[in-house]
């Protein structure tokens, strides 16, 4: 089946799906990468969170992803990301539904995301998901990094 008329699957990403994740996530404004978005780290985040992070498929072409992890206690979410050409028929939606499914059957019951400021869009999507916003606190950050 072509690829364009084949439907969208959602499945679990696998280590072999980096390069067109992360030229996804490149291409795709709102998404910030960083130290802890090499290779080497996402796939050591798949293999302690398995099938939590998913990638939307159609066909065989990449068409989502997003990261989905947790420490035991909180889950949190990563680099949403749908291409632009399929956004607004709830791929977004199905990929933070399947997350938190995965999420809640690992026992979590809390699910943490952070969006830029400025990323009014993302901040829709994430308020008519059900997402809010908590105005009490503040994201701080400090590198631990032993190299830049
Ligand atoms: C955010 C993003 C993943 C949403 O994906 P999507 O597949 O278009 O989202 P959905 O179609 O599942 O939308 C789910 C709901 O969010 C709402 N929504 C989605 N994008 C929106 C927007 N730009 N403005 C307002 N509402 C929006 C939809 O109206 C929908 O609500 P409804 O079902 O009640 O109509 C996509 O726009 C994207 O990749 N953006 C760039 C990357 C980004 O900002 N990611 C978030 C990083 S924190």
């Amino acid at each position: 089946m072509a690829d364009d008329v084949a439907p969208i699957r959602i499945r679990p990403m696998a280590a072999d799906d980096y390069d067109g994740v992360l030229a996804l996530w490149r291409r795709t404004p709102g998404v910030g990468l960083g130290v802890g978005d090499e290779r080497e780290a996402v796939v050591a985040s798949l293999e302690r969170n398995p099938g939590l992070s998913l990638v939307a498929v159609r066909g065989e072409t990449l068409v989502g992803a997003v990261l989905c992890g947790h420490d035991g206690r909180r889950g949190s979410i990563n680099h949403l990301a749908v291409v632009p050409q399929e956004r607004g028929h709830g791929v977004g939606r199905d990929l933070v539904d399947r997350c938190l499914e995965g999420l809640r059957a690992a026992g979590i019951g809390k699910c943490n995301i952070v969006v830029f400021g400025d990323n009014a869009e993302g901040q829709a999507f994430w308020r008519a998901t059900g997402w809010t916003a908590r105005d009490d606190l503040q994201v701080m950050q400090r590198s631990i990094a032993t190299r830049d």
